[in-house]
């Protein structure tokens, strides 16, 4: 488990040095409160009626999306724009990756034309990474297999700093599927490198073994995830889990680990509802849960907006405040 940096002057003393941002197992504290600090600068620019600043003029950005997406792609997207990048989409099926190229030759060409940052996702673990050691443009990995999404977990910090003011001390539950989670495992790096307790909840069959050695508490009983925890955070049950015979049936899941309100009845009045989408609603969670007053799932895909531009303005290599570096409205 990587140090546990909680003191604001460590967070007052990071720098950004890295050229990519590929996971969170690797950042120090400072880092992560660096780009959660970031994130909040740029928040405001999405409210005013012209949503865009030059901070990244003249860059270039590629979506290269090998799986689809919907929350992280368009948000790459509209953050790029709004900080007045450049910005490619690339998928599979729209590109010579169709015809047999491989990943690295598609990055080599992409190079060629001078682009800048590379945004990528990939049903591999890893791919990113590898693409990183290759290129010379910085890499933002937007989920790898199922080993980290680092933009989502970073999105998730930000929404629960926002509605509780801190993280450091709050009990986080992260209930589903973790064995197949890049989004757990980049949250558990990130809530417990940020202070937070935070125990994973799901079937036998859905829990990595040895999970514990990341520092988390393990439940298999929701009834005990859910009391006393500030924050629940509910993951996809992957229906091609259930082809390959890890739960009886979405049916039984639902009836031993599904949120619905009569299990709310037993979570603490102030509690957050949490879940990176796509929901899958009646099975994980309830619509009338997911729709609920408690609920932040779409504040989540809103701040990943304000925190998707913070990642792609900090590997830019753009040093400093944001405000001493174009904040103004472009007029371009
Ligand atoms: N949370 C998330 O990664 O959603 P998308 O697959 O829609 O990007």
């Amino acid at each position: 488990m990587g140090a546990t940096l909680t003191t604001s002057r460590a967070a007052q003393t990071a720098r950004w040095t890295r050229k990519d941002l590929l996971d969170l197992r690797t950042l120090s504290a400072g880092e992560i409160r660096l780009i959660l600090q970031t994130a909040e600068s740029f928040r405001e620019v999405s409210l005013r009626p012209i949503k865009k600043v030059p901070a990244l003029r003249g860059r270039t950005v590629v979506n290269l999306f090998f799986e689809p997406s919907t929350r992280t792609r368009t948000s790459f997207e509209l953050a790029a724009k709004r900080l007045s990048a450049d910005i490619v989409n690339i998928t599979t099926q729209q590109s010579s990756l169709s015809k047999g190229e491989t990943v690295l030759d598609t990055v080599r060409n992409l190079e060629a034309l001078k682009v800048d940052i590379l945004v990528i996702r990939h049903a591999a673990a890893g791919v990113p990474h590898l693409v990183a050691k290759h290129a010379a443009a910085s890499v933002i990995n937007a989920g790898d297999g199922a080993h980290e999404h680092p933009t989502q977990a970073l999105l998730d910090l930000f929404t629960i700093q926002e509605k509780k003011g801190r993280i450091e001390g709050l009990r986080v539950s992260i209930i589903g599927d973790i064995a197949h989670s890049r989004v757990a495992r980049s949250n558990i790096w990130g809530l417990t490198k940020l202070g937070a307790q935070v125990t994973v909840c799901g079937p036998p069959t859905l829990l990595p073994p040895q999970i514990e050695q990341l520092g988390v508490r393990v439940t298999h009983q929701l009834d005990e995830a859910i009391r006393g925890s500030d924050v629940l955070m509910l993951l996809r049950i992957q229906h091609e889990r259930q082809e390959a015979m890890l739960i009886p049936s979405l049916r039984e899941y639902r009836l031993t680990y599904g949120l619905d309100q009569d299990r709310m009845s037993r979570a603490k009045p102030d509690v957050l509802i949490m879940h990176p989408g796509p929901v899958n609603r009646g099975v994980e969670l309830d619509s009338s849960v997911a729709d609920g007053p408690f609920s932040v799932i779409l504040d989540q895909v809103t701040n990943g907006l304000a925190v998707r531009m913070a990642a792609l303005y900090l590997v830019a290599g753009a040093q400093g405040k944001p405000e001493d570096a174009g904040m103004f409205p472009a007029d371009a």
